[in-house]
């Protein structure tokens, strides 16, 4: 019966051992002294061989059980290791969100936000004030009383996204498609002479290297007494001098077309393109970066402001776009990918 009379202090001394063991290589190598080829479990069975046959099946049972008991400490063991592990490296990893903030350790500002930032910092110090309006609009603001007559062809230009909702009108809402309807918000409060900045999100249904679906327009309007197309543009080369960090910058009105304003026209930047690069404010090249015009009367009649005394003049530029010029950004739609080595890389500390 030496067998078994071993067996029950080798079980207890595995197990012992077992509850000594802190590492998975531990666990392991008891296994194998114990239940490998070599193993004193395995010995055991082998010396069931010479046991006389009526002892041979209860002491195979007794070994069996054993075997099983140790098998499933070991398990248990393995798992509870296991669980441990894990716990301290979630522990390692968690962020304190406690703890003071250090350096720039907590992200960076975006691009956008950082550019759409400084752009109305640049008009403020104009004298414009900045006002809001909704994203999603209806058509009276987005279209009718910015001198889009219904079905005009302009209306298509816009690619506009409609909501499954309709207005007091029974038209369907919209997200707006521009800036511009704030125009039509902040000139029915306002006080006259007013300077009128807009800056936000703005939609249309569009996607390619240079068009994202969503994307950031600043609108300005000034209306004062006497103002002319003249005050536009040195209100023009002001900022686009200030925002590109020069002493000047030449700037060029070609005619254009929005319902909005009369005359209208498009603003090109001069430039220099190289194959890769795009160097603003000297060069033989020109770039368009805005649109603008004086406000077209029936706006103005619109929103209830006297045509035979006040006039003025808006404008509106895309954010990306002037993001993309100033920091060389190729691609628009990176803006929005949310890569982190692409945002740690042109992204802005503070
Ligand atoms: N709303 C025009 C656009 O989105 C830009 C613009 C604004 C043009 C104001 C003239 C005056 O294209």
């Amino acid at each position: 019966m030496g067998v078994l009379g071993d067996l029950a202090s080798l079980r207890d001394r595995v197990l012992a051992e077992l509850a000594a063991t802190t590492t998975l290589e531990g666990v392991e190598a008891l296994r194998v002294s114990a239940l490998g080829k070599k193993g004193s479990l395995t010995a055991a069975f082998a010396a069931l061989r010479d046991l006389p046959p009526d002892d041979k099946r209860a002491a195979g049972q007794a070994l069996n059980t054993v075997k099983v008991a140790l098998e499933e400490a070991m398990a248990a063991r393995v798992q509870l290791l296991k669980d441990q592990a894990l716990q301290t490296q979630i522990m390692a990893e968690a962020l304190d969100m406690t703890l003071p903030v250090t350096g720039g350790g907590l992200g960076r500002r975006h691009p956008l936000s950082r550019t759409l930032d400084d752009i109305v910092a640049l008009f403020a110090r104009q004298g414009f004030v900045l006002h809001h309006g909704p994203d999603v609009e209806d058509d009276e603001h987005n279209f009718g009383a910015l001198n889009f007559p219904p079905h005009h062809p302009a209306r298509q230009m816009h690619d506009t996204f409609y909501v499954d909702q309709t207005d007091a009108n029974g038209h369907p809402m919209l997200l707006r498609t521009h800036t511009s309807c704030v125009q039509i918000h902040a000139l029915k409060e306002a006080t006259l002479p007013a300077r009128i900045l807009a800056a936000g999100r703005t939609y249309r249904c569009d996607s390619d290297q240079t068009h994202t679906p969503m994307f950031h327009q600043v609108e300005g309007v000034v209306i004062e007494d006497g103002i002319t197309m003249g005050h536009l543009r040195g209100c023009l080369e002001t900022f686009l001098a200030d925002f590109f960090e020069r002493d000047r910058v030449d700037i060029r009105f070609r005619p254009s077309y929005f319902p909005f304003t009369e005359p209208s026209a498009e603003v090109d930047i001069r430039c220099r393109r190289n194959a890769s690069s795009i160097v603003i404010g000297e060069g033989e090249d020109w770039l368009e970066v805005l649109g603008c015009g004086m406000i077209h009367p029936n706006v103005l009649t619109a929103c209830g402001v006297d045509t035979k005394r006040h006039q003025g003049f808006a404008f509106g530029l895309g954010v990306e776009r002037l993001a993309m010029l100033k920091y060389g950004i190729s691609d628009l739609r990176m803006f929005f990918q949310n890569d982190g080595r692409w945002l740690r890389h042109f992204g802005f500390v503070g």
